[in-house]
């Protein structure tokens, strides 16, 4: 499939560098990336600048090289200035020989209307004004990928979330997400969130890491009287202790060095809302008095000021550490815990979800093929299976971003459990002497899922080798791992 457009239509042009005048050249098959000269090109140096007639002046692109052979060079045009790009897509768009399509101009389909194309989804309606900004908006994902030898696919994906998140989306992601839960243990969280919405009074949230607790949180914030109010979050292990408290309460100007302004804290900006306070379990003991005070009479100080304000927030906490814990140790109030702590929701991890695993990737896979406009696909068998027996240590987040890659890796129409990168899990042959930490990390037959499978079989290795689908090797080596006693 071609990303862009391209002229049949031959171009007249210009060619210059530093090592040669100007030359005349035709360029054919002229795209918004590039195009092809049948002429070989008089210098050494990749980069050259082409010369395109527009108007009463001339376009000038850069261009390098990219190949060249007996039939010619292809050039791939650097365009930095969006003028220019926006010019070159007019140039393209005047020199059609039709602009009624009989087959797609990306994937070659015959069309039966010429709006989207039913195979690649593409829109055809090149002189609506926003038509090139949504194209590459659509098509951005597979010109990542198209670099991806050379770039970390990761990091890219990364790169388009946030660049999709600032420039092109004019939503945020998280926003319209929906709360996906089938499980007996999601649909009790369900039950706890509508109970307590309507409750004006503190909720706890505890749960492993990108198990969902901010979205408890916000599904609180939405059920209960205060929606259409702030819903202010903090996230107390993402800033730095000497400046959580003036986040948190604000400060006076010329409270400290710095402070040239007022500056509203979290708290009072909260007020007639819910205040959010992400990772408790990070919060400093001196603050933790702070807040305390707060919870107990709703007052609240700026930094540097005499004066104090009276709000009215309530207040969600949650954190992925054993607080209770945390207590015993010393680290964390237990005055403050008992206060947050009224009521309390625990977030079950991903892997004891059950079917809700496959329920949510299934999810995930459909809402982010839409969004990156990539035909729909499903899971393969062997994905399924994976889905169901990993770990899933990161929970809900890790399966949205191994989805997200296999999406863009995937080269069919079946994610397999390969794009999904869970794949070498199945790998039999796992040096433990060397590697038990890495074993540890790749590992998703926990020692109890061994132990049943082994007295299902009756102890018998072929058999549940067989069942856990690895070698044998790999259950004998797993039983010497985990101390497994063997009944003789
Ligand atoms: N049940 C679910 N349905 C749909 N999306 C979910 C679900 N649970 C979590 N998510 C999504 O997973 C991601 C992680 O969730 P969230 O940020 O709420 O987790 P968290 O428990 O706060 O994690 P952390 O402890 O790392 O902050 C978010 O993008 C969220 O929208
Ligand atoms: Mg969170």
């Amino acid at each position: 499939m071609r990303l862009d457009i391209r002229l049949k239509k031959p171009v007249n042009a210009i060619i210059s560098s530093e090592e040669f005048e100007k030359k005349r050249v035709i360029l054919e098959g002229l795209s918004l990336s590039g195009c092809f000269l049948k002429n070989k090109i008089p210098s050494k140096k990749d980069i050259i600048e082409i010369l395109i007639p527009y108007k009463d002046t001339e376009l000038r692109i850069p261009a390098k090289k990219i190949r060249e052979d007996d039939k010619g060079t292809a050039l791939e045009f650097l365009i930095t200035e969006k003028e220019i790009f926006l010019k070159l897509w007019k140039f393209i768009c005047s020199n059609l020989y039709s602009t009624s399509w009989e087959t797609c101009p990306y994937c070659n389909s015959l069309l039966d209307n010429d709006v989207v194309c039913p195979n690649c989804h593409f829109s055809l309606e090149i002189f609506n004004s926003e038509y090139v900004f949504n194209h590459f908006k659509q098509t951005f994902l597979y010109r990542l990928k198209n670099l991806s030898n050379q770039i970390k696919i990761d990091d890219l994906i990364e790169f388009y979330i946030n660049f999709n998140k600032s420039l092109l989306s004019k939503g945020n992601y998280d926003e319209n997400v929906e709360f996906v839960g089938t499980c007996e243990k999601m649909l009790k969280i369900f039950s706890l969130i509508r109970k307590v919405a309507p409750l004006d009074i503190p909720v706890l949230i505890l749960g492993e890491s990108g198990t969902g607790k901010e979205l408890v949180a916000k599904a609180i914030y939405e059920k209960s009287s205060r929606k259409g109010r702030p819903f202010i979050v903090i996230n107390c292990a993402s800033i730095p202790e000497n400046l959580l408290e003036a986040e948190l309460f604000g400060y006076e100007k010329g409270a400290f060095t710095g402070a040239y302004n007022v500056k509203n804290g979290k708290v009072e900006l909260a007020n007639g809302g819910i205040l959010f306070l992400d990772e408790i379990g990070e919060l400093p003991l001196s603050l933790q008095a702070k807040i305390l005070r707060f919870l107990e009479d709703g007052i609240v100080e700026r930094i540097g000021s005499e004066k104090s304000k009276k709000v009215d927030v309530r207040v969600i906490a949650a954190t992925n550490r054993d607080l209770e814990n945390e207590v015993k140790n010393g680290n964390f109030r237990a005055d403050l815990y008992y206060r947050l702590s009224v009521f309390t929701i625990e977030l079950p991890s991903l892997k004891d979800r059950g079917n809700d695993k496959i329920v949510l990737a299934n999810y995930f896979l459909k809402r982010f093929a839409k969004e990156y406009n990539i035909n729909f696909k499903q899971f393969s068998e062997d994905a399924k299976k994976a889905i169901m027996e990993y770990d899933w240590p990161g929970n809900v987040r890790e399966l949205i971003n191994k989805i997200r890659r296999a999406l863009v890796l995937s080269e069919s129409t079946e994610v397999t459990s390969k794009d999904l990168g869970i794949d070498e899990l199945t790998e039999p042959m796992i040096n433990f002497s060397q590697e038990n930490k890495k074993y540890r990390r790749r590992s998703y037959i926990d020692k109890n899922k061994l132990i049943k499978t082994l007295e299902n079989y009756n102890f018998n290795i072929s058999k549940t080798a067989k069942a856990l689908n690895v070698s044998r090797p790999t259950i004998y080596n797993l039983i010497k791992y985990y101390e497994i006693n063997i009944p003789k």
